[in-house]
């Protein structure tokens, strides 16, 4: 294989391994779900967890939802029909927006890192994240912004 070959070969297959990753982070990424605010309540619809897996229906591990009226946003996880947990995605050392790949919540600016309950993995940091109330009906979850 001569030079040319050599890079004709391995740049289409880089570019092929680009593209599958593309394609993997765009299934996974983050939902930003729609919500709003009425007094310190924000409320959410259930549906924002609902997804297609495989032709099944499925649901989401987290949500992301951002507001106007919120200086950071809050990650809501869901750990059954009736049972969320909503964190604000501010870091407890010096207070950057937290990155979440997954379980994880990282912070980019001195590489803390906290669970998806909230708690310190990894320091800096040394206090767990802020975590609101959550309370649910039939269709909506409610978190208390207080
Ligand atoms: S501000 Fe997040 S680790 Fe320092």
């Amino acid at each position: 294989m001569d030079r040319k070959e050599f890079i004709k070969v391995c740049g289409g297959t880089c570019l092929a391994l680009v593209g599958i990753a593309l394609l993997n982070q765009s299934c996974t990424g983050t939902h930003y779900a729609l919500s709003s605010i009425s007094g310190d309540k924000l409320s959410v619809i259930k549906s924002e967890f609902k997804i297609i897996k495989k032709n099944k229906p499925d649901y989401r591990k987290y949500i992301v939802v951002k507001s106007d009226k919120l200086d950071f946003p809050i990650i809501v996880y869901r750990k059954d029909e009736n049972s969320y947990l909503a964190m604000l995605m501010k870091c407890t050392h010096q207070g950057i927006e937290l990155n979440v790949n997954g379980d994880i919540l990282s912070c980019s600016a001195h590489g803390s890192e906290f669970s998806n309950k909230g708690e310190v993995i990894q320091g800096p940091a040394d206090q767990k994240l802020k975590v609101f109330p959550v309370s649910s009906d039939e269709k909506n979850i409610y978190i208390q912004l207080v």
